[in-house]
This record gives structure tokens, sequence and C-alpha cells, in this order.
């Protein structure tokens, strides 16, 4: 028999748990007739929530005009609004002609990366990371370098230790602000640092931004362009999870900064654009409904929304619990509990996550597949009723309690087992 089709190599590298071997076993279940509560994708659209009404209407009302390729950076209206929103929030040098409008942010990271990187070049990347900046570096030949965001430090990153990482192959710093999966927002001196690093390294800023309208409790959302000045950066956004539409794949990237020195990688980006010809047009039609009209994600964050009472059910649930510590996340979707250090000894948190599936139906993400070294962190989204979230952790704490508290529990030798250990 002719040999099995071989594989791009570097496949092998690549990791994204969140749809993978579990989520793969969840389906399985499922087929045989178990129902899973899947708390391993922030997808808002899969727990109720509906993009808002008037972006909805804005597609409907040009579905006409949505027939033909358009061109391969995006609509040029939609793309004035952009550059306009982006202008408007301090960015320097944004234009029209330096957004490029894509199938969802994640496409576009791919594309940056395409654009940017030789064989060999590194990339500073978050760990924990979204699994996708990492997977798109090692895919176009690049090499991701984990800086670490600890727990014991909010999970924001150590700029002296970042810097230290920096080697003469470096290309790129990537940030994820509101962060996925701790919920870190990133302080401005902490931002103003990291471009001060971008700027003596000539380092490319990556700013994946698509949580930017997701804080809870007034956390300040930064945006990185306006502190980078004319630091080359490219900003990253789009409708999936700010304003709940996910499914209509659409996102953006907003080049700033010096134009003579990343008119290049301007110019790659739009190749590469062009050669994937045009993202989807109809849901490119409510980008100018979505950044102009009536905010709609902020009730949802603030006391009495749907995404803050599931918040306070995950941090209130974490204060209860017997095992678990929480960073209570300042933004983006998701909570990141780690397992307290007293009892994470052994603590394995796939393991874990396949047993909690198995014996109560919840998926969660294990933390290690968010590139980070250690086993005690699991990821789960906040997208649902915070009563399926109480429900939720209570079933955690019983696997919890079955797999480290009964472990830990000294059993009294019966007085027969006593006279055979002597
Ligand atoms: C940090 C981050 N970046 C990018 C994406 C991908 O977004 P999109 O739906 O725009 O492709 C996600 C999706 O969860 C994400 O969490």
């Amino acid at each position: 028999m002719p040999a099995p089709l071989n594989t791009r190599e570097r496949l092998s590298e690549v990791r994204y748990e969140i749809r993978g071997e579990l989520a793969r076993r969840a389906r399985d279940l499922e087929a045989q007739g178990r129902t899973l509560i899947k708390l391993n994708i922030g997808n808002p659209g899969a727990f109720g929530f509906r993009a808002p009404e008037h972006l909805q209407r804005a597609i409907a009302d040009h579905i006409h005009a949505t027939d033909p390729y358009t061109h391969q950076q995006g609509l040029p209206v939609a793309r004035e609004v952009i550059a306009a929103h982006h202008a408007a929030r301090g960015a320097q040098d944004v234009s029209a002609e330096r957004v490029f409008v894509g199938n969802g942010v994640s496409e576009l990271i791919d594309i940056a990366l395409r654009a940017l990187l030789n064989p060999g070049d590194e990339v500073l990347v978050p760990s924990p990371d979204y699994p996708l900046w990492s997977a798109a570096t090692i895919l176009n030949d690049g090499r991701p370098v984990f800086y670490q965001c600890k727990a014991e430090n909010g999970f924001l990153p150590d700029p002296d230790a970042l810097e230290a990482l920096v080697s003469p192959r470096t290309r790129a710093i990537v940030l994820i602000n509101p962060n996925n999966p701790t919920g870190a927002v990133y302080p401005r001196a902490l931002l103003e640092r990291i471009v001060a690093i971008a700027a003596k390294h000539e380092l490319l800023l990556l700013c994946d931004e698509i949580y930017d309208g997701i804080t809870y409790d007034d956390a300040p959302f930064e945006p990185i362009a306006p502190l980078a000045g004319d630091v080359p950066c490219v900003s990253f956004g789009g409708l999936s999870k700010v304003h709940r539409a996910c499914g209509w794949r659409v996102g953006w990237a907003v080049l700033s900064g010096s134009e003579p020195r990343s008119r290049d990688f301007r110019n790659a980006m739009d190749l590469l654009g062009a050669l994937r010809l045009c993202a989807n047009v109809p849901g490119q039609f409510a980008i100018e409904a979505a950044l102009t009209g009536v905010d709609t994600i902020t009730p949802l964050c603030q006391p009495g929304g749907r995404l803050y009472e599931a918040r306070r059910a995950v941090v209130e649930a974490c204060a209860a619990s017997r095992y678990l510590t929480l960073n209570t996340p300042a933004g983006a979707l998701y909570a990141f509990p780690g397992i307290a250090a007293d009892v994470a000894a052994g603590f394995d948190d796939h393991a874990f996550a396949l047993d909690l599936m198995e014996s109560e139906g919840v998926l969660v993400v294990p933390g290690n597949s968010f590139n980070v070294p250690y086993r005690n962190h699991f990821r789960v989204t906040l997208l649902p009723e915070p009563a399926q979230l109480r429900e939720v952790f209570a079933r955690i704490e019983r696997v919890l309690e079955r797999r480290i508290g009964e472990a830990r529990k000294v059993v009294p030798l019966t007085p027969r087992q006593a006279r055979a250990a002597r």
C-alpha cells in the first residue's frame, strides 16, 4: 500500500486544545446521548447572546451589494470608519490604506506573521497565550519565545524579564490586552515600558485587542497604539466578542506608527490579502454600525449585566472553594482559576479536565493548552448564565474533593492491617 500522506512537520509543534482532544471526546459523549456544559469556547452566540440588532439590520440593508469581491483590504467605507475610530483614540498615522479587514482576527494574525517573518525569526509571545499566536508563529517558520505572565504578578509580564528574552532574531512583541485566558488588563505604565522596549530593539508591536470593550469594575483599558506613537504597531480588533458576532468572521488590523519604516510590511500585508482576494463581504457592512452606533457591551459588563454577574458567580465560587485560587478577571470573557499551591502537588490539569467531563459533564480547557509551564490551572468562559456557572463550580468542587481531598485523607489502619504492617 502507498505510504500515508505526509503532513507539514511543524504541525507537531502546534497545539489548539480549545477544540482538541477533549472537545472531540465531548462530541463522542454527546453522540452517546450525554448532555454536556461546554465552557471551552468564548462563543457568545452559543450561550444565547445575539449580535446587536442595528448590526444585523446594517447587513440586511446591504445584502444586495454583497455579491462581488471587494478590495483585498476590505470595504473602503468600513476601513475609513476603523481608521477614524483608531485616530480618535490617538493612534498615530492611521489611514484607510493601513487598515486590513479579514475573516476574523484569526486570519489577520496569520497574515501579519506571514508578512513579517523569515525562517528562524523570533516572536515574543505571552505565556499563557491565546494559542493561535504561537501556532501562527510556528506555521510561518518563526519561533515563539514565551515571556511569563505569572499569577503572583496578576498575570502581567515583568518588562525586564521580557526584555532579557530579546535576541538578534527577535522581530515582534505580541500583547493580548484584555487578556485571554487570564482576564488581565494591562496598566498604562506597563504598556509604556513595553513600547520603550519595542522602540529600543526596533520590534513590531502586535497587540490583540479583540476584547477592548469588555472590562469590569472600571478597569481602564488602554489601547497601545496611542502610547506607541511612531513605533510601528498593529492593533487587532473585531466584531466577534464585543459585538457578539463570531460567526460573521469580521476582524481588523490597524497599522500605526512610522509610515516609512512600515511601508514594506504594509505592502506585504496588502499582497497577502490580495492572494486570498477579500474577506467575507456581508459582515463588513456591520462595521460602521458597530463603531459609530450605540454601545451595547458596557451594560453587560456592569453590575446587573449578564457578563458582570457571571463573573461574580465565578469569583464567589472560587473564593468559597477549598481548592481554587483566582485572579479576578478585570476584562475579557474568561476566568483562569488555579489549584491552590498547598494542594497542587502532582495535579494534572488534563486528567482533571477529562475526569470533570466524564463524571460531571463539564468541559473546561486545561491550562497547559495555553503554553504555560505548570499544570494546575484551567479556563472557563464567563458566557453562561450565572446560575449555570454556580452549578458548574459545585461540580468542579466535587471532582476536586475526590481527586485532592480524599487522596489527602489519612485513612487509619485497621488493627489487622496495623499488625501486618509491623
Ligand atoms: C485573544 C484572541 N484573539 C483572537 C481571537 C480570534 O477572533 P476572531 O473570531 O476575530 O477570529 C480570539 C478568539 O477567541 C481571541 O480570544
